[in-house]
């Protein structure tokens, strides 16, 4: 049989939200099932990748052959990435939330603070534009932007700003969020392809056969 096109390959995925802590009962997150990313490690798993999937908290099974790593906030999140470097490809596919709150040890007790209690916002760390300055940048970086409106736009700006060679850009004005269909642009160096909408596990074998390319 041929050789598997991404064998002796390590991909580095990132998916699910964070969960960043107010109190020990609360928290701040973005939504996210996690579905894409974890079709996506998959996805490269069956091409012969060995695959490192860092994930927030979500309720999905952990797809075969794939090595997963369970986070909480970004900063665990970040954490763990350099820790699974260095990695042939990345593609951060996770809502990673963009602040986090000064959290209490203590729950906090209604009423307490004569109103609500004020949280004072921290900005997190971008994973992302991390990786895209990093020396130890993987050879392939993609990265994700759920838009609701001028989508391929948005996604190219991003594309200059983080560091990426990919974005890939889903318009969330439907109802991608949490479904399971999605419906991507890919934007590179080289222009804009618009994918028709289709299953995440399909748009997840698309990608996964256009990175075996590219690293072939
Ligand atoms: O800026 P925005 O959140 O829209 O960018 C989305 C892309 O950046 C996704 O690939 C996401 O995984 C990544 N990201 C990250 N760390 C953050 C925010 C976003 O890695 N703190």
């Amino acid at each position: 049989a041929a050789p598997a096109p991404l064998a002796g390959k390590h991909a580095l995925v990132t998916a699910g939200p964070t969960h960043e802590p107010i109190d020990p009962v609360r928290y701040i997150a973005n939504r996210s099932s996690g579905r894409q990313g974890f079709a996506i490690a998959g996805a490269l798993a069956r091409l012969g990748a060995k695959v490192t999937l860092v994930t927030g908290p979500v309720s999905l099974d952990t797809p075969r052959g794939v090595t997963r790593i369970d986070v909480q906030t970004a900063r665990e999140m970040e954490a763990a990435v350099n820790e699974a470097l260095p990695a042939d490809v990345a593609i951060l596919v996770a809502a990673v939330a963009d602040w986090r709150a000064e959290s209490s040890p203590r729950k906090i007790k209604k009423g307490e603070t004569g109103g609500p209690p004020e949280l004072q916002l921290v900005e997190n760390p971008d994973i992302l534009a991390g990786l895209g300055g990093s020396d130890r940048r993987p050879g392939l970086l993609i990265g994700f932007a759920a838009e609701t409106d001028k989508v391929v736009g948005h996604a190219r700006a991003k594309l200059d700003r983080k560091g990426c060679d990919w974005i890939v850009a889903n318009d969330v004005s439907g109802d991608v969020m949490g479904g399971t269909e999605n419906s991507i642009h890919l934007i590179t160096a080289a222009g804009v392809e618009s994918w028709d909408q289709m299953p995440k596990s399909e748009v997840a074998r698309k990608l996964a056969e256009r990175i075996a390319e590219t690293l072939a």
